[in-house]
């Protein structure tokens, strides 16, 4: 960007690190809407944060109710919505914050784009899968219904995109596993990747 200079702050990320003694990181789920992504963000942070560490939840509905309130479901808006939430979880992991993420993300390019502004294994993709047929039935919101009804244009699934991930860092199968068999797979692979102990 045109005259734009990046200033390094005095203390650093590795500053911050060695005085809180936990690493940051970006747990991003990515999913149907319905597919269980905000129940089991909510779900994994409780446990993080009831073991000790800092934690924090960007979850799609509030972000969008504030910092985002100007994007609708375009592409483009889409496509925004996302490049600005990854920006604010990298501010989160910067300040050494377990970060967790709750947005469809349909698009992978979008968020290949996020996972590019991370360091290696600061991102953890993690895909709540679930089909859209058990989605639909699930319907906590009653949008499936009114998109079906044309009620919402461009409603996920119906009539616009989902890409699933190629390879995330993990797959949630929302369908069979509880949710606390869901929670402690990502517990266990925090575990196994040394970001928590
Ligand atoms: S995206 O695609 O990542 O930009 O979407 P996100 O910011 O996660 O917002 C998804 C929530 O917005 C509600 N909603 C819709 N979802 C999908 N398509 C359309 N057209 C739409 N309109 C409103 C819906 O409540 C989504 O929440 P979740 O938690 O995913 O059900």
């Amino acid at each position: 960007m045109a005259n734009i200079i990046w200033h390094q702050t005095t203390i650093t990320k590795a500053d911050r690190e060695k005085q809180s003694g936990q690493k940051g990181v970006a747990i991003w789920f990515t999913g149907l809407s319905g597919s269980g992504k905000s129940t089991l963000a909510n779900r994994l942070e409780a446990a993080l944060f009831a073991a000790g560490h800092r934690t924090y939840l960007l979850d799609g509905d509030n972000i969008r109710s504030g910092l985002n309130r100007d994007l609708g479901f375009s592409e483009d808006d889409r496509k925004e919505n996302i490049r600005r939430i990854g920006e604010v979880a990298k501010l989160f992991v910067d300040s050494n914050s377990i970060v967790l993420t709750a947005f469809i993300s349909p698009f992978r390019s979008d968020r290949l784009s996020a996972r590019k502004r991370f360091e290696p294994g600061e991102f953890i993709e993690v895909y709540v899968k679930c089909a859209l047929n058990v989605c639909e039935s699930r319907d906590p919101k009653g949008l499936y219904k009114k998109a079906r009804s044309g009620a919402i244009p461009f409603f996920t699934g119906i009539d616009s995109p989902y890409e699933a991930p190629e390879s995330p860092e993990l797959t949630i199968d929302s369908e069979h596993q509880t949710l606390e068999e869901s929670t402690e797979q990502i517990l266990l692979y925090l575990k196994e990747k040394e970001i928590i102990h």
